[in-house]
């Protein structure tokens, strides 16, 4: 994201937007290390670094990224064991991840600094549906749509709240997200699309189980409002619209 430099400086509190241009004119801004004079120059605020009189400005206010996530990452800050999703994300806004999805799972994740948006993604009492594409080992029966409707016991004190279930037809857009390898090699009812409201421990895995299927492949499509866009590549990441994420407070 490409924003110009006295827009920038003002977003940061720095002063007003008449204010940065006489600072940027007297020659006391520098974009990673070198003086600038031009307010109209375009910088970037997840790379560039930018300081007045050699102090380093942040922008102020939340951030947040939609991720999509390849397998082999774990969901946390830090790992000292596994390669983290914060590789994908500039390191300098004390960002992290909006819940987990496992490490072999794809997809949808987001990645904020905004504790107050996280917490209201992740409350179990908003009831925040996310979609889930699963491929599983062996088809999946129509009856399993009725079951999975009035919840599950997955050996949890409570059993799931409801959850939706289709068994995806061969024309189901979502199976454009299926990796190629999956394009030609799956019986039907194979592929299914599960909508959850909870975000329990490897919960999609243990709802398939519950009724004797295993879950192979595992990708989030949608959490909330958001969906993952189709064109993004595994490990690219996009700002999110705030708009979109306080839909529904
Ligand atoms: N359910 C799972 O089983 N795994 C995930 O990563 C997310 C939901």
């Amino acid at each position: 994201m490409q924003i110009r430099l006295d827009k920038f400086l003002a977003d940061a509190g720095i002063g007003t937007r008449s204010e940065v241009k006489r600072i940027i004119k007297r020659k006391s801004v520098t974009i990673n290390g070198i003086y600038v004079v031009k307010p109209e120059i375009k910088v970037n605020p997840d790379t560039d670094e930018i300081a007045v009189d050699g102090s380093a400005v942040a922008l102020r206010g939340s951030v947040t990224y939609l991720l999509h996530k390849p397998a082999g990452y774990v969901c946390a800050v830090k790992d000292s064991r596994f390669p983290t999703v914060m590789e994908f994300v500039p390191q300098n806004r004390d960002l992290f991840p909006v819940g987990r999805l496992d490490k072999d799972t794809e997809g949808l994740i987001l990645i904020t600094n905004d504790g107050m948006m996280a917490h209201r993604m992740l409350s179990p009492r908003s009831h925040v549906d996310k979609m889930y594409l699963a491929v599983l080992d062996r088809p999946a029966e129509k009856k399993y749509a009725a079951f999975f409707s009035e919840g599950v016991d997955i050996g949890d004190d409570m059993p799931t709240l409801p959850a939706g279930l289709k068994i995806c037809d061969t024309d189901d857009p979502e199976l454009a997200y299926l990796p190629k390898e999956y394009h030609t090699a799956l019986c039907p009812g194979q592929a299914v699309l599960l909508t959850i409201q909870e975000g329990r421990y490897h919960q999609v895995k243990r709802m398939f189980h519950a009724v004797g299927r295993e879950v192979v492949y595992l990708k989030r499509l949608s959490f909330g409002p958001l969906v993952l866009p189709l064109s993004l590549k595994k490990g690219e990441s996009i700002l999110c619209d705030p708009e979109k994420l306080s839909a529904g407070r």
